[in-house]
């Protein structure tokens, strides 16, 4: 965070971290929104939460916290100001929520959604249950408030495996990232099988599983191919591949390093490789090279998530103005999905 109110000290420290990823006339621009921003935040007594994939003019400015959706959440959980503006998408938002509802939660774009969490309802988990009655469901993060409130218990991508196998349980149901699902099975060892929700198709009915998963995916990690990376390999023999275990497991196992946003970049802080490639959310290789100014970090950047891409300086801005928008969760899925959330914090 740069603690800064004034539009002219503001654009000169921008400027220090900045200048290698953002043009100068843009920093010019956003240095403004930014000091304005920073004195809003103090008036309205707000605290601003800001994700890993926010563009850089944003991530390194306004928010007071920076993080992966796990360290998001709890610092959310942590907060005692009045207001917290999500700076990432609607899930996060909603997580925040759960973990505050007393607190006004705004989420600066009503654009920013997540094709994760659109792939699965409330009503999909119920009829899983009644198939599969008896197994615990896991629920990321990444999924509407309706959806935890069906689940037993939440997790993100930095403690998947630590919650599945604090369940001690032959059998998860784990919703809805058919990839992490399966990363996850290969790490903790565990069969996955996918049903179908068609009454027509016939269910596996022996318990020879021990993880049932959901065909959701992110629609940016999907795009990352193994042939990608055979031809960054060929062109940097020494280059260290990190990708978010939302990529399928075949990019994963020709990685070098899978883990969540944080756990990448800690990676690449901690590490000292020729060159680093990111198969993530472009705009988290742009902060993790304002960062790293000494590291080649190479680019594969066709992919901006859409949804993360609609929260800027400028809807932030409006957000703490106008106090919009606000998220709304009805009472009874609130309490419901906020058991599963509070469920994921206690183990870590
Ligand atoms: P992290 O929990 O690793 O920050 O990931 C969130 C996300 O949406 C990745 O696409
Ligand atoms: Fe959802 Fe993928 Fe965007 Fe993350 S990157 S918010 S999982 S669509």
């Amino acid at each position: 965070m740069i603690n800064e109110t004034n539009p002219e000290k503001m654009y000169l420290a921008m400027k220090a971290k900045l200048a290698a990823v953002v043009p100068d006339f843009e920093l010019k621009i956003k240095s403004e929104l930014a000091a304005e921003i920073n004195r809003l935040k103090v008036e309205k007594n707000a605290v601003i939460l800001g994700h890993n994939y926010m563009e850089p003019a944003l991530f390194s400015s306004v928010p007071d916290f920076v993080g992966d959706s796990l360290e998001l959440a709890r610092k959310a959980a942590q907060t005692d100001k009045d207001i917290i503006v999500f700076c990432g998408v609607r899930f996060m938002a909603e997580t925040a929520k759960l973990l505050n509802p007393k607190k006004t939660v705004l989420l600066p774009s009503e654009k920013a959604g997540c094709s994760l969490a659109e792939s699965i309802t409330g009503e999909d988990v119920r009829q899983l249950r009644l198939k599969f009655p008896g197994v615990p469901v896991v629920t990321y993060v990444n999924t509407y408030a309706d959806v935890k409130a069906e689940s037993d218990i939440c997790c993100t991508s930095g403690n998947a495996k630590a919650v599945v196998e604090s369940l001690h349980t032959d059998t998860v149901i784990f919703l809805p990232d058919e990839y992490l699902a399966k990363n996850i099975a290969n790490e903790t060892g565990k069969h996955i099988i996918f049903p179908s929700l068609d009454p027509r198709k016939k269910f596996a009915n022996e318990l020879d599983y021990q993880m049932i998963g959901w065909l959701g995916r992110c629609e940016v990690h999907d795009k990352f191919t193994v042939e990608d990376i055979a031809n960054v390999r060929k062109q940097f023999p020494d280059v260290t591949i990190l990708a978010h275990p939302e990529c399928s497991p075949e990019v994963v196992a020709a990685s070098d390093f899978s883990g969540s946003t944080t756990a990448m970049i800690r990676h690449v802080e901690n590490t000292s490789a020729s060159h680093y490639l990111l198969l993530t959310e472009c705009a988290m290789g742009d902060n993790v090279a304002a960062a790293n100014p000494d590291k080649e970090m190479l680019r594969l950047c066709s992919v901006r998530c859409p949804h993360m891409n609609q929260i800027t300086l400028e809807e932030t801005l409006e957000s703490l103005r106008k106090i919009q928008y606000v998220i709304e969760i009805p009472e009874d899925i609130l309490q419901r999905a906020a058991r599963a959330v509070q469920r994921m914090i206690a183990i870590g």
